[in-house]
């Protein structure tokens, strides 16, 4: 694997290559992300990851210095992948001069769940993912699912920018128990980790409940809402502090109206919770 710092490196080592396949990430890479690399070599060749810790999405409050930076268990896991470029820039390299210009996702959907709990992160995620599609070029990019509202918001900011890349969505990976793997799972103490169930479990819960009232034709979008209420009440009421339960449209993440309960596939339920110190989410579409 060639380990390329630069933009200058990258363009070289990537001249002339007409099916490049890439996949982004922040490190502290997981079977999640490595099921990516999997994907990406299936959709293109040569395979391109990036490790890139995003300053700017990161709120004032948010782990940022903390975010574990661990790239040279990385470097082992992308090398048995068989990974052909790692793009580990610096700060300097991706910001030589502060980022004045961004890309702001529309209010609708760059505002709404994780944008209202964590205002201005998408503009950070699309401005720099916009940054790196200009440093890469790829002609296919892959995003998990378990991050499904950044998925649905690069994908419309590609397609309203013409930005030559086609989209693949991930499915999310799970540990045994049902949890999504995540980076921040390592900051779960032994409890808080068996806890963590509790969050795939409830939104599972949900999803079935949904899929039985729109079989049943009972589901009124009354119900939408109690749903959600009721399975945040589950969760806090195990000392969790939920930011969100919300069942959506999976085309807009828009909330559900009565059209949309005639067939459960056209639904997601999304989830973001506390537990103790660590902020988890989570999704399942119905
Ligand atoms: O999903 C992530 O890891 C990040 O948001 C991304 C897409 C790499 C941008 O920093």
């Amino acid at each position: 694997m060639k380990i390329v710092h630069t933009i200058q490196e990258l363009r070289a080592q990537l001249r002339g290559q007409l099916r490049t396949a890439f996949v982004p990430t922040m490190g502290n890479l997981h079977e999640g992300h490595l099921s990516l690399m999997r994907i990406a070599a299936n959709h293109g060749d040569p395979v391109v990851a990036s490790i890139f810790v995003n300053r700017l999405q990161f709120g004032p409050n948010e782990d940022f210095d903390k975010y574990p930076r661990t790239l040279e268990d990385d470097i082992a896991k992308l090398e048995k992948e068989g990974v052909y470029v790692l793009f580990a820039p610096d700060e300097r390299e991706m910001y030589p001069v502060p980022q004045e210009y961004r890309i702001s996702p529309p209010h609708d959907l760059g505002d709404i769940l994780e944008g209202e709990f964590r205002p201005g992160f998408f503009t950070g995620v699309t401005t720099v993912v916009m940054k790196l599609f200009q440093c890469v070029q790829p002609q296919v990019s892959i995003f998990g699912k378990k991050d499904y509202q950044q998925l649905m918001i690069i994908r419309r900011m590609c397609a309203q920018f013409s930005i030559p890349t086609e989209i693949i969505p991930a499915e999310t990976v799970r540990e045994d128990d049902g949890l999504a793997l995540s980076s921040r799972n390592r900051y779960l103490s032994a409890d808080e980790r068996r806890e963590a169930v509790w969050l795939s479990k409830t939104l599972q819960q949900t999803a079935d409940r949904v899929r039985q009232g729109v079989a049943q034709c009972q589901m009124t979008v009354h119900d939408v809402a109690d749903l959600e209420a009721a399975a945040m009440q589950v969760l806090n009421h195990r000392g969790w502090k939920t930011d969100y339960i919300a069942i959506r449209r999976r085309t807009d993440l828009k909330t559900v109206e009565a059209d949309d309960l005639s067939s459960p596939d056209r639904l997601v339920v999304l989830g973001a919770s506390k537990l103790g110190a660590t902020r988890l989410i989570d999704n399942l579409e119905i």
